[in-house]
């Protein structure tokens, strides 16, 4: 059972409940995140307030110089929360009180936890979208950045994880610089459409009290109000754009980790990943491995499971606010914290792994990759329609495999010997460097248009600059 003062909470109505109320309810455990955000909140408020002639300018004064003393004793780690005190708002306002005295009271008038969470948490995950952006803003960089050192660097392009055609390892990490540019665009739309205020829709009605929710909008650094009381505060689809965004920018990290984790093996050899991002075996001394890539790779389950979990609480709730809502901060937080740990090791990866072109160029060659340029050269210099090239090239390499040969390993006479029309065939066009130059159609791996790609995209990317992170 709460103490007298404990229970007191709700002015006395309430007689104070059992402890399960409170380690089920109390939410102040991981809401404390949202701390700065319910300060910056508050003082917006407070002035407000005090500008509006709702309380007056001395009242609030003193609050906001409160709150000020408050958020240094949290930024000092000297504050307390205390979970009787169930989430963070509470334990604000009852320092603020201890500070203040009684004036303190006057902070929440015209205003509800239910708008008062939301507008923190719309700030949070305001922080939360500039941090992660400017993380990708680097990643997407250092992929333009590598992708220019290795435009011309051929290695097998797969479909199906079978060799299908050359591609050069910078056209391949350019794809997830487009991937990731494109995370930082569902980023910024998640920011952009979370620019309304919820503050001043107070409980679920609004409020009679003369409060001028503009000002507060401005202050806090949104670009209007919403325009909804009820809306504002059940509002979750900017918790719901965060995570989706984010589950999609970790499906993109998790095929690149899955990429590294195999182009490491000795099977690959396409790369060697950096010493100090390795982790060994506690039996096989020869071990080095790829833990990074794996957990980029393995991280993407639960922040798909945090956008499910936020989804399923969201569903089936009544308008307007329902304390299930408060089950969006856990998997809020977490999944910015992975991903923020995603895309750091993505970063670090790219910058630590070192290529081994030998090895791609040899991984090329393998598995007929040029077939199709053979059918193509059927096309443009025997006149061949495609459909018959193609299964004149199918029969050749199918001729060849039975004696144990690739297209690679066909002299001109054998050439000539399985279809006349193949006689005269330049045997470049059996080279894989040959195949990559040829490829110049738009967004192609032909080198010259993966290095003015490369350039694009450091280009698109700098268009839209990462914003400077404040916490
Ligand atoms: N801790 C609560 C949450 O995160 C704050 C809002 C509480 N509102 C209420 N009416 N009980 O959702």
């Amino acid at each position: 059972m709460k103490s007298e003062s404990e229970s007191s909470l709700w002015g006395g109505w309430l007689t104070g409940g059992d402890s399960l109320l409170e380690e089920v309810n109390a939410s102040v455990r991981f809401d404390q995140r949202l701390a700065f955000q319910d300060i910056d909140g508050s003082v917006a408020h407070a002035e407000m307030l005090g500008e509006s002639g709702v309380i007056s300018a001395e009242d609030a004064q003193s609050i906001v110089a409160g709150l000020e003393k408050v958020r240094a004793e949290i930024g000092a780690g000297t504050f307390v929360f205390d979970p009787a005190l169930e989430d963070v708002h509470m334990n604000i306002e009852s320092r603020l009180r201890d500070i203040v005295g009684p004036v303190a009271g006057h902070l929440h008038t015209g205003r509800s936890r239910n708008d008062q969470v939301a507008v923190d948490a719309k700030l949070w995950v305001r922080d939360a979208v500039d941090r992660l952006d400017a993380l990708l803003a680097a990643t997407v960089d250092l992929l333009a950045e590598r992708a220019e050192t290795h435009h011309a660097d051929v290695m097998p392009g797969f479909t199906h994880l079978q060799c299908a055609q050359p591609v050069t390892i910078g056209h391949h990490l350019l794809a997830y610089g487009e991937m990731f540019l494109r995370d930082r665009d569902r980023l910024r739309d998640t920011r952009r459409r979370l620019g309304e205020s919820p503050l001043g829709a107070a409980a679920l009605a609004g409020t009679g009290y003369p409060i001028d929710p503009a000002a507060t909008a401005r202050r806090l650094g949104f670009d209007s109000i919403t325009r909804n009381s009820l809306d504002a505060v059940s509002d979750r689809d900017f918790v719901l754009d965060f995570l989706a965004a984010g589950a999609t920018l970790a499906v993109h990290a998790s095929r690149l980790g899955e990429e590294l984790v195999l182009w490491s093996t000795p099977q690959f050899g396409f790369v060697v990943l950096p010493e100090d991002l390795c982790a060994g075996s506690s039996i096989m001394p020869q071990k080095r491995n790829p833990d990074l890539p794996e957990l980029m790779r393995a991280k993407s389950g639960r922040v798909f499971g945090n956008l499910m979990a936020v989804l399923t609480v969201m569903k089936g709730l009544p308008l307007a606010y329902s304390r299930d809502m408060q089950e969006d901060k856990e998997a809020l937080f977490d999944s910015a914290d992975q991903l923020e740990l995603i895309v750091r090791s993505t970063a670090a990866m790219l910058r630590g792994i070192t290529f081994v072109p030998e090895r791609t160029r040899a991984a090329a060659e393998l598995g007929n990759t040029v077939a199709t340029d053979l059918a193509d050269w059927l096309v443009t210099e025997r006149g061949l329609p495609f459909r018959e090239a193609h299964s004149v090239v199918g029969g050749l390499v199918k001729w060849l495999g039975v004696q144990g040969l690739e297209l690679r390993d066909a002299t001109a006479a054998r050439l000539a010997d399985f279809d006349a029309r193949l006689a005269g065939l330049p045997a470049e066009v059996l080279t894989v460097d040959h195949a990559v130059r040829r490829r110049r159609s738009p967004g192609g791996t032909a080198p010259e248009l993966v290095l003015a790609a490369a350039r694009e995209l450091r280009r698109r990317n700098a268009a839209q600059p990462a914003r400077p992170t404040t916490r």
